[in-house]
């Protein structure tokens, strides 16, 4: 029974001496919300919100975000458990689909994922055209929005092979992303295998190689599931909006990723993997005075921030961020992997949550914190960070343009403004302007 999230409760807001009612709407965790979809037509006004910061664009059935208590759910089930106990393949069929698969429905999602791993050989040779050093979000950006030109028929009648769209697009970011890295290094390009799980086949594609066989350690591929669990979904995320935004057009489900993939790419964004790597080469180069990086990021005449720290919805430690942590200890143990960068990001840690600074404002380690030192323990370069992150929340860009195109409310995304430019002005023809 679907939620019913009007409770008949009315807010009223007094302006130029009239009091207009709006309906209010409270989630199933209890998130309450005021409809202001009648307030222009009732009051003449709009309401404004620079950032969305305190404005819902949607109803929402996939993920649940409690910023105050750090809690974060797919479908109702909370990270932690899934991280624990899923592969990546089994959450982004519950994403998708809405609940767990059965083992019937795994493996049948998990047989279409291996069917759709190939890349038409012509889009390979693509590869051959970006110069040496193209940065692997725009390469993945174009290659996805090609994949329109490649399957017209999933992009045109996108609800009837949605299932097949969404599974092509899983199995295929996975592929485009290590020949992408294969071809970044001038190394021949390794093909999927259709004997290894999701996560092992990309980690063999991305380094296996006929000099060197890649072999396989299970506690790697363990730790890639839960990184893409843990990135899978966020709700109304910059690039999710986006994704919902450009769908929101009625643009198929290829395109409408392939603007996510370009949000993501901002180091306020899913950048901040990229840049939090970079911050932490850049301090244990200089020295390793952390403590003056804190400064400068108090610093308000300073622009530099620290990465990886702050969000916009977390007021306390990211919950994906807990989890990430502990998991860099036990992925390095394993390895026998020692990274001096990650005791600095420790001790970057402990200072900034003493600090008055961080602490009034809430700023606490989030997602992209940690998740670098494990991705470069693994072998990934750093410039393939962000690839990553794309890869894992593929499945949660899927499900959001797919709950979009399934509403019967949907419109097309069109937010107003308000003008502060000239009044109106005669024209002046050129010969007479000053
Ligand atoms: C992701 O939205 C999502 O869900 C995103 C994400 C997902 O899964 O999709 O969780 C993934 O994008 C995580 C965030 C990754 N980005 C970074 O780590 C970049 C560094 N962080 C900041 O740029 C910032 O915290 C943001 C962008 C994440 C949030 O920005 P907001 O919400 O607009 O906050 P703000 O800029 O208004 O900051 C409020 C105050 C300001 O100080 P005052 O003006 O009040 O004095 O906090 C300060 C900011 O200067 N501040 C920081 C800081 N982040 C905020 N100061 C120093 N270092 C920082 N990192």
């Amino acid at each position: 029974m679907p939620h019913n999230y009007y409770t008949g409760e009315m807010a009223e807001i007094k302006i130029d001496g009239k009091v207009h009612e709006l309906p209010v709407i409270v989630g199933t965790e209890g998130e309450k919300a005021i409809d202001i979809r009648s307030l222009r037509a009732k009051s003449g006004y709009i309401a404004f919100d620079g950032g969305y910061a305190n404005t819902g664009s949607c109803i929402s059935n996939i993920t649940y975000l409690d910023g105050e208590s750090g809690i974060l759910s797919y479908r109702g089930y909370d990270i932690a458990e899934l991280a624990e106990n899923c592969s990546f393949v089994e959450v982004a069929y519950l994403l998708d689909h809405g609940s767990l698969p059965t083992r019937t429905e795994l493996n049948a999602f998990s047989q279409m994922l291996n069917d759709f791993a190939m890349v038409h050989e012509d889009m390979i040779r693509f590869f051959d055209s970006y110069p040496a050093k193209s940065p692997p979000m725009a390469i993945l950006s174009s290659m996805v929005n090609s994949l329109c030109s490649f399957y017209p028929e999933m992009a045109n009648n996108p609800l009837e092979n949605i299932d097949k769209m969404s599974a092509r697009l899983l199995s295929k970011v996975r592929t485009i992303a290590a020949f992408s890295y294969k071809k970044s290094m001038g190394h021949p390009v390794v093909y999927p295998r259709h004997d290894l799980s999701y996560c092992a086949n990309f980690l063999n594609m991305m380094f296996d190689s006929p000099v060197r066989p890649y072999e396989i350690n299970h506690k790697v591929v363990e730790a890639l599931n839960k990184l893409l669990i843990l990135h899978a979904d966020h709700e109304q995320n910059c690039s999710t909006s986006t994704v919902r935004m450009v769908g929101s057009a009625r643009v198929n489900l290829y395109a409408s990723v392939s603007a996510g993939i370009s949000a993501l790419w901002g180091p306020l964004h899913g950048g901040a993997n990229q840049a939090v790597m970079d911050m932490l080469a850049s301090i244990h180069e200089n020295g390793g005075d952390y403590r003056k990086y804190v400064e400068r990021a108090k610093d308000p005449k300073d622009p530099f921030r620290l990465a990886g720290f702050g969000h916009r919805v977390y007021k306390t430690y990211d919950p994906r961020c807990r989890i990430i942590k502990q998991a860099c200890d036990e992925v390095l143990a394993d390895l026998k992997y020692s990274d001096p960068l990650l005791d600095l990001a420790k001790d970057l840690e402990e200072v900034a949550l003493k600090d008055d600074y961080f602490i009034e404002r809430n700023l606490y380690p989030n997602v992209d914190f940690y998740s670098g030192i494990i991705y470069r323990a693994m072998g990934i370069p750093t410039n393939m960070f962000t690839v990553m992150f794309a890869l894992g929340r593929l499945p949660g860009w899927i499900a959001h343009w797919k709950e979009m195109w399934d509403d019967p409310a949907w419109r097309i995304s069109r937010p107003r403004q308000i003008y502060v430019g000239p009044l109106s002005r005669p024209f002046v023809p050129i010969d007479q302007r000053g």
